[in-house]
Parts: structure tokens; C-alpha cells; sequence
């Protein structure tokens, strides 16, 4: 009985006893005043994540944990019981945000005693563990990203009545790269099976959904924290991931993106097997590897292709996959994009420098001409594919005549988007050893330089769409625009400032809608708020560097082909 209830029944009782019984009332209601149930027991969590599309992943799995233990969401971090945030360390602003709202967070649990917050993501580091209660000084519990499986666990929200998965999750192991302790990623394809059976996966849509096919990274760039971070890289295993695209496809989802720091690597680190027996890649730069009779991403995007639908169509109609790197790029994948019905017409292939001398610093492992001659493989194989990259300025030793060949470098290719940042040193990576010598002054202009020429590219990209009908799935009504705050890089972004969406243009009762098509652009258009979730067809009549704006034509039917 609950001790509402029993207030209750003392009213009651004196109630009905009244009135020659009424000297025991009062005894009664005193003692029961005093108990003040809590209206919930379990916390109320608000997850803040930053980062990559893999951090996003792995907070619906955290959120899932947390919900299938009984926690309900908060609406914002003011009134959660329990924060939870999940970091990014790429750059140091990434991780200087966190601590700068760490004042703010230690004023919410003066306020809210019973206030906790959690730290996790790649901002938790094993060798740097013994600082993080120093910088990181609201926080009561940090996790690395190889043990947020233990979320709930670790916070005693797992009873004995729970799902038998989330009890017997145990404490995550460590490896050692480079003589450190680092995260370590075995465990993690075991934990994602058990969550998907428990359905412990709180999917941040029900349109589009991230798929997490390899964890960790194996790569050598010496700029990067990530490898520090999140271990070596482990395949999950082939069957889980089709049989997750295939509960995906029976759940109605539209778009699936395969997610991985090296999506291309996937399948190196698995047993061979004879039903793979026809897969002899041969690695084409990088490292030498034993790839063969196991599965690769070609087999997976082949395979996840081939789930169809009651009309014989792939029946999750998009396929994408991040991050690739040009190691990896086999003429297997490149023939894989071209046959797939489903495979998006888009691939991020990062560069990060045009010169040779720079990547070589950098530890990429391949050349500029390799790099081109992949792009031109699939450029061939894909016509009309949308490249998009990422790119470092001021990297160690970057001469002025580096910085103008990844320039040229964008000249040249043309990209469709380039994200770009000025090198930031990160705590234990090799770069470390290299002089930093390129002055923040010279970093932001050259940054400035490159996205200025970019967004000239872009837009002339864009442009190439002007007149086109194109399929866009419609992902989102989109919010009323925020106020940009000089404070805040990330207000005011490219996808919410440049080009106004129009509301009521197509009707009574449209609003601003927005979403992507197959080429991964990002399209506003004004419609029904019903169309969220669908694929509508659009005709463009504005572009932007950043995103293209068109009137609502019908639903979509034929593929975008650019004349
Ligand atoms: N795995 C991907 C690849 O091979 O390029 C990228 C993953 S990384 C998390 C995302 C991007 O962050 C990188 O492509 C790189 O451009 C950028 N990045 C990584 N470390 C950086 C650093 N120390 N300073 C500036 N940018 C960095
Ligand atoms: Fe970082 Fe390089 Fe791995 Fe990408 S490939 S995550 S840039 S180490
Ligand atoms: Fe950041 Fe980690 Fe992703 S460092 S970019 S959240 S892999």
C-alpha cells in the first residue's frame, strides 16, 4: 500500500468514525502528514551529447538502458535528476564546452542535492583518468566509451527483476596501445546484441537509423585522438548487422546509416569463413592485411541491399555508410556503390591535406595522386556522386605552399561539402612530438581562406541542381530560428542560418519542412507537417553554398539525375 493510500484511508476512517471517535484523528493524520512520498522514484535523465554520429548512436543505447530501467526523460538539464553527458574530444573546444559548463552543473546540485551527472565518450581517457575529477569537477561518475554498456548498472538503476542482459554486464577490460591504457572495444558488438533483444536501443528517429558496424580506430593519423579513445577497431559480426537492417526495414525505417571511424576496414579483424571464400582483397595502401575469405563492407552493403520489399525493392530505399578512409577503398566496394539500388550517391572520404608531405606528417598513408585516383574510380563507377570531405589546416610544419596545394586540392576536386578545422594538439597523440609552429593567427586565415573558397565551390554545386526535381525524405518540420550567440560556434549553423525556409507557400497548414536527398543534400521545402517521414518529390528553385530550397511536387517515384 502506498502511503497516499493511507492517508487516504485515515481521512476516510475519521470520516466515517466521526464524531465520538474523533480524539484518534488528529494522532493519525499528524504521523501520515509527515511522510512525503516521492513522486517518482526512478530519476528523470537528460543526455547531452556532442560529436560524431557514433556518439549520437551511442546515446540511444544509453538512453535505452536508462528507460528500459524505468528513468523517464527530462526535458532539459535544469530539471533532469540525472545528466549524462557524452563527450567529444576531437578538438580541445570540443572538450573546453563541457568544462565550461561544469560551473553551471555544480550550481544545479547545490540547488538539487540529489543531483548526479555522468561523464562519458571519448573525453574519458584510462591514461587520463586521475585527472578528470580535477577538470571535469561537477561530474560524480566517468565512464570511457567501452563502458557505457554499464550505464545503468553502474548507477545501481538495475534490479533483480531486470532483463537478464542488463545484469550481467560486466566491468570492461583495457588495452594497451603505444605502452597506455586505452578503451577497449571487444565487448561492445556483444553488448549492442544483447540491447537490440532487449530493445534497448532508444533510436533518435523513426525515420533514419545509425548502425554501428566496427568500433575503435586502427589507423596511425598522429593528429588524432580517437584510436586513444576508443581502442582498436572490432568488427561486429556479419549476421547482427543484417539481421539489425532487416528489424530496421520491418520497422518501417527509410534511411539506414552504417557507421564505423573506418567503415571500409569492416570484416578485417573477423574469422575467415568459407561462405566468403570468394573476397581476395588486396589492401591498397597502408599497412599490409590478410583480408581474405572475410566479409568486407561490399558484402555487407550487398547484403543489406538485398533485403526487399513486397514491390521488389530494397526495402530500406537509402543506404549510406561513414567514415571511409582511402586505405581501405577496394574496387569491390567501389562496385558494390555502383550496383546497389539502395547505396545513397554520396561518400565522405576525408583528405585532410592536398601535399604529400603534410599527409606523410600526419600519418595518413596515402598520397594525393591515390587519393584521386580512388575518387576517380568511383566517380566513373557513380556518376554524379556527391564527395564530401574533411580537411585540417595548420597542421605541424604547414608551409604557406602546403596550405595553397590544399587549395588546389579543392579546386581540383570540387567537393560538394568540406568540413574543415585549424589543427588543435590532443593530449598523447604522436603529432605531440612535432613542433606546433604554425601561429593560431596564420591557422584561423588560412581556416577562413578554405571555406570561403569552398562555399564558392559549393554554391556553384548547388546550382548544378537549379531546375532538377529531386527526392528529398523529409526528416523534420524545423524549429523556429534561433538567435545566433556570439558565445556559442555552434549557433547560427550552416543548416539552420543560410536559407530561410518558407512556411504556408504550399498550402494552408504547411510549415518550414527540411530534409536530404539521395546526393545528401540538404533541401527546405514548405508542405505538411504528415510528410515528415516520407519521400516527396521537390523541385529546386534556390540554391545556397550550404543547402537548396524548392516547392513540393508530388511524392517521388524516379531517381535524381543531374543533365
Ligand atoms: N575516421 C575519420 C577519418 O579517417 O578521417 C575521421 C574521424 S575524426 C573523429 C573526424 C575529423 O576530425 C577528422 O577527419 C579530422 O579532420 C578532424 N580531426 C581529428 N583530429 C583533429 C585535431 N587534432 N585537430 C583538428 N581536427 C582534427
Ligand atoms: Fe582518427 Fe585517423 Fe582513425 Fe580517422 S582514421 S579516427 S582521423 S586516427
Ligand atoms: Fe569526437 Fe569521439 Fe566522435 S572524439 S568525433 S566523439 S569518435
Amino acid at each position: 500500500m502506498t502511503a497516499k493510500s493511507l492517508v487516504d484511508l485515515a481521512a476516510d476512517l475519521t470520516a466515517a468514525t466521526a464524531p465520538d471517535r474523533l480524539v484518534l484523528a488528529p494522532t493519525v493524520d499528524a504521523g501520515l502528514a509527515e511522510f512525503r512520498p516521492e513522486t517518482h522514484s526512478l530519476p528523470s535523465f537528460f543526455m547531452w551529447t556532442l560529436g560524431c554520429q557514433m556518439n549520437v548512436s551511442d546515446s540511444e543505447e544509453m538512453a535505452g538502458q536508462l528507460l528500459a530501467a524505468g528513468c523517464t526523460r527530462a526535458a532539459s538539464m535544469e530539471s533532469a535528476d540525472l545528466v549524462v553527458i557524452n563527450t567529444c574530444a576531437v578538438r580541445e573546444h570540443a572538450e573546453a564546452k563541457v568544462i565550461g559548463r561544469q560551473g553551471l552543473l555544480a550550481d544545479l546540485k547545490r540547488a538539487r542535492p540529489g543531483m548526479r551527472v555522468v561523464l562519458t565518450g571519448c573525453g574519458v581517457r584510462e591514461s587520463e583518468r586521475e585527472g578528470l575529477a580535477k577538470r571535469f569537477r561537477a561530474v560524480d561518475m566517468f565512464l570511457r566509451p567501452d563502458e557505457e554498456p554499464e550505464l545503468a548498472l553502474r548507477l545501481g538503476l538495475v534490479s533483480a527483476q531486470a532483463p537478464i542482459g542488463l545484469q550481467t554486464v560486466s566491468t570492461a577490460a583495457t588495452t594497451v596501445l603505444g605502452g597506455r591504457p586505452v578503451s577497449a572495444a571487444d565487448r561492445l558488438g556483444a553488448s549492442r546484441a544483447s540491447a537490440l533483444a532487449e530493445n534497448r536501443v532508444a533510436r533518435s528517429s523513426t525515420i533514419s537509423a545509425w548502425l554501428p558496424i566496427v568500433y575503435g580506430c586502427d589507423k596511425t593519423c598522429t593528429y588524432c585522438i580517437v584510436p586513444f579513445s576508443r581502442g582498436p577497431e572490432r568488427s561486429r559480426p556479419f549476421d547482427d548487422i543484417v539481421t539489425e537492417a532487416r528489424e530496421l526495414a520491418a520497422a518501417g525505417f527509410r534511411e539506414l546509416t552504417l557507421l564505423g571511424q573506418n567503415v571500409n576496414s569492416y570484416g578485417h579483424d573477423l574469422p575467415a569463413e568459407e561462405r566468403f571464400a570468394h573476397i581476395e582483397t588486396e589492401r591498397s595502401a597502408g599497412r599490409k592485411l590478410d583480408l581474405r575469405s572475410r566479409p568486407d563492407l561490399a558484402e555487407l552493403l550487398c547484403a543489406i541491399d538485398g533485403i526487399r520489399g513486397a514491390d521488389g525493392g530494397p526495402a530500406i530505399p537509402r543506404l549510406r555508410f561513414i567514415t571511409s578512409h582511402p586505405w581501405d577503398l577496394s574496387d569491390r566496394l567501389i562496385d558494390a556503390m555502383a550496383s546497389c539500388d539502395s547505396v545513397a550517391e554520396h561518400l565522405h572520404l576525408p583528405i585532410q591535406s592536398g601535399d604529400d608531405a603534410t599527409l606523410q606528417r600526419m600519418g595518413r598513408q596515402y598520397t594525393v595522386a591515390h587519393y584521386k585516383e580512388r575518387l576517380g574510380r568511383i566517380r566513373e563507377a557513380v556518376p554524379g556522386i556527391a564527395i564530401s570531405t574533411d580537411v585540417i589546416v595548420g597542421f605541424c610544419g604547414e608551409t604557406e605552399e602546403q596550405f595553397q596545394a590544399t587549395l588546389a586540392a579543392l579546386d581540383d576536386i570540387r567537393y560538394d561539402t568540406v568540413f574543415a578545422a585549424a589543427y588543435s594538439p590532443r593530449p598523447g597523440t604522436p603529432a605531440l612530438h612535432l613542433a606546433d609552429d604554425v601561429p593560431p593567427a596564420v591557422k584561423k586565415r588560412r581556416l577562413n581562406e578554405l571555406l570561403a573558397r569552398q562555399a564558392q565551390i559549393g554554391l556553384d554545386r548547388n546550382r548544378e541542381w537549379l531546375g532538377h526535381d529531386v527526392e528529398v525524405l523529409v526528416e523534420r518540420v524545423m524549429p523556429p530560428r534561433r538567435p545566433i550567440d556570439p558565445d556559442d560556434p555552434d549557433s547560427g549553423d550552416e543548416s539552420e542560418s543560410e536559407i530561410p525556409p518558407l512556411a504556408g507557400t504550399a498550402g494552408q497548414g504547411s510549415v518550414a519542412l527540411s530534409g536530404r536527398t539521395r546526393h545528401n543534400k540538404l533541401v527546405h521545402v514548405a508542405g505538411d507537417p504528415s510528410l515528415v517521414g516520407h519521400a516527396a518529390r521537390v523541385h529546386i528553385d534556390h540554391a545556397g553554398p550550404f543547402a537548396l530550397r524548392g516547392r513540393l511536387v508530388k511524392a517521388a517515384d524516379e531517381p535524381d539525375v543531374l543533365a
